[in-house]
């Protein structure tokens, strides 16, 4: 069985932190609204939902992927790059602590969940604003010994790794060439954003499903070229508060 820990949208959302966007009116029924649609395509995909309670203290805390990486056998409560994110990660880890055994990124250690590409034993980590060389060292080793590897990757220009680059397939990733150097990733196949598509790179695979935003036309016509089973959301709310499809849930099987 599949979980997906899930946070309603924050009425401060419109004080969320910003990096590489301007900053734009979100209208907060708007957002929740796209956010329900969101949580029943999860439920579609296979998926029990663990909602978690909106914090009006908390703007990003929508964003739940940031706070913590669910692996098969461990959970790794992250220490997010923003002061203002850090307390996000106290009601995730009180959602977690049921199903796996938690570790702790401590200070000066930072990191994104939102940094981290899991492909198989491999954990690709954004070398991010959000997350230094302390917390990807700290996290490399949490899960050495359960047979996982890290690799640090460079980004530019955008927030996040997976911003930048997410998974489709079990072969296959979607990447923005000009944000991250895709020769790291070159075991795998490549499908790339379109040009006129810059933040299209950001997809949520959950088995043979792939979440996507709707706005993202051209890329998606790729993605379906390749066979994958799209399936759209309208995101466009929570895209001015620079987040995307992986960063609204924490997926993990029970
Ligand atoms: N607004 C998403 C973030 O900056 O973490």
């Amino acid at each position: 069985m599949l979980f997906a820990i899930t946070r309603d949208v924050s009425p401060a959302i419109g004080n969320c932190e910003l990096t590489h966007m301007a900053r734009e009116t979100i209208d907060l029924h708007r957002a929740r609204l796209q956010h329900r649609q969101y949580e029943q395509r999860l439920k579609e995909a296979g998926c029990q939902l663990i909602q978690l309670t909106a914090d009006p203290d908390l703007p990003d805390s929508v964003f739940v992927e940031d706070t913590a990486i669910v692996l098969d056998e461990i959970g790794i409560i992250t220490r997010p790059g923003v002061e203002s994110r850090r307390a996000e990660t106290d009601s995730v880890a009180q959602a977690l602590t049921p199903y796996r055994r938690l570790v702790y990124i401590r200070a000066p250690g930072t990191l994104d969940g939102g940094d981290v590409l899991r492909v198989g034993n491999s954990l690709y980590v954004g070398r991010s604003a959000r997350s230094n060389t302390d917390g990807i060292d700290q996290l490399r080793r949490l899960v050495s010994p359960n047979g996982y590897s890290v690799v640090p990757v460079d980004l530019r220009d955008c927030l996040h790794l997976k911003s930048a680059v997410t998974q489709v397939a079990e072969d296959m990733l979607l990447v923005n060439r000009h944000w991250v150097d895709a020769r790291v990733f070159s075991s795998m196949r490549l499908v790339e954003v379109h040009e006129s598509e810059p933040f299209a790179a950001n997809a949520l695979r959950i088995v043979d499903t792939v979440i996507y935003p709707d706005a993202f036309i051209r890329t998606r016509d790729r993605l379906e070229a390749q066979d994958l089973n799209v399936c759209t959301v309208d995101a466009s709310e929570l895209a001015k508060a620079e987040g995307g499809v992986t960063c609204c849930s924490l997926i993990f099987p029970v």
